[in-house]
């Protein structure tokens, strides 16, 4: 007790839980969560994703089942992202721009059978289509070349749209991708398909499982730090977001999430758009992986750490966690 506040006891208002519930400042929904899946080829077939515990690649039919089922769980959106088959990637990344490509087929699939209940929110980079597994179309030295990228990017961009995405977004990186889409998207009389920009992507040691699930990581050589931010950096992260916003982005990413709080907050309170953050693969590795070593209590740390992205100032947060975290809120 000080001598200036002798009554004030901070404990008093958490003793019980209508209090805590009564004076809890931020909160978690299922309208939080955005779920991002995996799509490969076949009929009825799921195959589970080693590097991810409890993820799994579906077919496109069984993609479905996933939608009706987030449908159900009150998540709005779906991400997607395809396992191309080895036969289909190539140098130049063409599949991305193939109208009957896996993503589209998901898409078109999705839309058919739910119409506008849920959202389809579309990655857009070459890594899932590239013999190499970059993000983009490389020279003889390996080096991504930024503007003959944003040209492939658009043409990616416009084949999601025609196919029936609802929100693009370039996890790519290269500079000028947004304003490039943009301007194709209003050109094509798309003029209400949104832009969530992947604006603060770091090069990050978390992304390891995700590259398995769609089969780049044996085919990636090197590394993505000519294009992908270095993590010691802030101020960076603001002229990327701010160029984004410039050439016309909706809303923002950063990524990865939990250790990079600290940008979400700073985006925020810079620029009081709508942000949101990527729980990427390796986080969800972390959680799985300690849940398994009986080090965790997954569902308290699902939630918490879902709360935390909410608290620095998210509208939402891609997790693979998803369905999981919707079901616990439902109780
Ligand atoms: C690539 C892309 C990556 C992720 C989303 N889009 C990986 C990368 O940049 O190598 C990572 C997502 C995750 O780790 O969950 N365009």
């Amino acid at each position: 007790m000080t001598a200036s506040y002798p009554h004030t006891r901070l404990r008093r208002t958490r003793a019980t839980a209508w209090s805590r519930a009564l004076h809890r400042e931020t909160t978690l929904t299922p309208a939080d969560l955005i779920w991002p899946l995996f799509v490969t080829e076949g009929v009825q077939v799921e195959q589970p994703v080693a590097a991810l515990p409890g993820v799994s690649r579906w077919s496109v039919d069984l993609i479905v089942d996933r939608a009706r089922e987030a449908v159900e769980l009150g998540i709005p959106v779906l991400a997607l992202f395809p396992n191309t088959q080895p036969d289909r990637r190539s140098e130049d990344g063409a599949e991305a721009r193939n109208p009957d490509n896996l993503m589209c087929r998901a898409i078109r699939a999705v839309r058919d059978a739910l119409g506008d209940r849920i959202g389809l929110l579309t990655d857009v980079a070459l890594d899932p289509y590239t013999s190499h597994g970059q993000d983009g179309l490389i020279d003889d030295a390996g080096y991504v070349l930024n503007d003959e990228t944003v040209e492939a990017l658009v043409g990616q961009s416009l084949n999601q749209a025609a196919a029936g995405a609802d929100i693009i977004a370039p996890s790519d990186m290269m500079d000028g991708r947004i304003g490039a889409i943009r301007a194709a998207l209003e050109n094509t009389g798309h003029s209400n398909v949104q832009i969530m920009s992947y604006a603060a992507k770091y090069a990050s040691a978390f992304y390891g499982p995700f590259r398995d699930a769609v089969g780049s990581r044996g085919l990636l050589k090197g590394d993505k730090k000519t294009y992908q931010m270095d993590p010691g950096n802030t101020e960076e992260a603001l002229r990327e977001v701010a160029m984004d916003l410039a050439e016309g982005a909706d809303s923002v990413m950063v990524k990865p999430g939990l250790p990079y709080l600290d940008i979400v907050r700073r985006v925020k309170e810079t620029f009081a758009v709508p942000v949101f953050a990527y729980q990427v693969s390796g986080e969800y590795a972390m959680i799985e992986h300690a849940v398994a070593a009986g080090a965790a209590d997954r569902d308290a740390m699902v939630l918490e750490t879902l709360l935390a992205f909410k608290r620095a100032g998210c509208s939402g947060v891609l997790t693979y966690h998803a369905a999981h975290a919707a079901r616990l809120l439902h109780g």
